[in-house]
């Protein structure tokens, strides 16, 4: 094609983009676009029509810890997740489960207590298999453990504390026996780029397959700053896709799970650009690697967003504002799913 072609193919996909919602421009382009979700603001209106027009995926950000669905040693609380799930049904939206180890959110029950090892085993077998057998068929993607390294070493949690680290391998088996179809996922933080940890957890996954254990992938969580002068400051495209493609070198899918781009408040058009590229990047990514299921923002409105609370004096990390105002991030993470169309 000459540049000319290419040029007016590149404009014409923009000007049809511009008028998609980010849903359908991922579907057109294979993926998933997804964000956390929770039924606190289910009651907001506005949310709730952003949330199902725009997205294809929900994770419950909190509702299928430990803490809250499973509060006491033979107590189950469904309610809430119940509640995403439904909304996700309704609206014909995919479900990432989250999660079913974790070393945060644990209720004191499970924290409290030494347990043997057998009894740890006995505990996670009983969880995965009520929480996984609750939404059999219902939830399509799990993110069985989170967050198992801290460097290139594991974290410490209640299972790794009984058991040692073989409880990755049994938490993935006991989720596939309570559900064989749904697609199984190590998750995990600041492994977008190539590091120690991003070694480790490369390591773990090959031995896994290697060694027969049902797991389809790796979700890279993407929590990212801008810092300084407000410039993105994660990996760049070059680095992201290298990651995927170690994954996708040993039969597993990636998918972005809970991207965020948060930067120093109160944000400036720079930092903001900045963000949006960001955004851009990640969407054009995800849809140019062959094993990339999809992009899950973590929260999509700075309105509620868990980065203020959790991050002083840093903020606006969404793509929609605190008034629901699209940013310049929603236009560019749209704009970089849609060079994954056909042409
Ligand atoms: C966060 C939630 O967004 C907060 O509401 C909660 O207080 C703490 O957890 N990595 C994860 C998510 O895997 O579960 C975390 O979610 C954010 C970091």
């Amino acid at each position: 094609m000459s540049t000319k072609r290419v040029l007016v193919a590149v404009v014409l996909v923009a000007l049809v983009a511009s008028g998609c919602t980010l849903r359908r421009t991922a579907a057109r382009a294979g993926v998933f676009v997804g964000s956390a979700a929770s039924p606190a603001y289910f009651s907001d209106a506005t949310y709730t029509r952003l949330l199902g027009d725009e997205f294809s995926s929900i994770t419950p950000e909190n509702e299928m810890k430990w803490s809250l669905i499973h509060p006491a040693p033979d107590t189950y609380d469904f309610t809430a997740a119940d509640a995403v799930v439904d909304f996700a049904e309704a609206h014909g939206m995919r479900v990432r489960g989250h999660t079913l180890a974790w070393y945060q959110q644990n209720p004191a029950w499970l924290t409290g207590t030494a347990w043997t090892r057998d009894e740890a085993i006995e505990l996670l077998h009983d969880h995965i298999a009520t929480v996984v057998g609750h939404y059999k068929g219902r939830v399509q993607q799990w993110d069985v453990v989170n967050e198992a390294f801290r460097a290139g070493t594991y974290q410490r949690n209640p299972w790794y504390d009984a058991i040692g680290p073989e409880y990755i391998d049994l938490a993935f088996q006991f989720a596939h026996e309570a559900d064989p179809d749904a697609e199984l996922f190590y998750n995990d933080y600041s492994i977008e780029w190539h590091s120690p940890k991003s070694d480790a957890v490369v390591a773990m996954v090959t031995s896994m397959v290697a060694r027969g254990i049902p797991i389809d992938g790796v979700g890279m969580q993407m929590h990212v700053t801008g810092s300084g002068a407000q410039k993105w400051d994660a990996p760049d495209a070059a680095a992201l896709a290298e990651q995927m493609a170690r994954y996708e070198a040993v039969g597993l899918d990636v998918e972005l799970t809970e991207m965020d781009v948060r930067l120093p408040t109160p944000a400036t058009e720079e930092g903001l650009q900045a963000q949006a590229e960001a955004y851009r990047l990640a969407g054009e990514t995800c849809v140019a690697a062959p094993n990339c299921t999809g992009i899950t923002v973590w929260g999509f409105t700075d309105a509620h967003s868990w980065v203020p609370s959790t991050f002083a004096g840093w903020g606006a990390a969404c793509l929609w504002d605190e008034n629901y105002r699209t940013k310049p991030a929603y236009g560019a993470l749209r704009q970089g799913l849609a060079t994954g169309w056909p042409a």
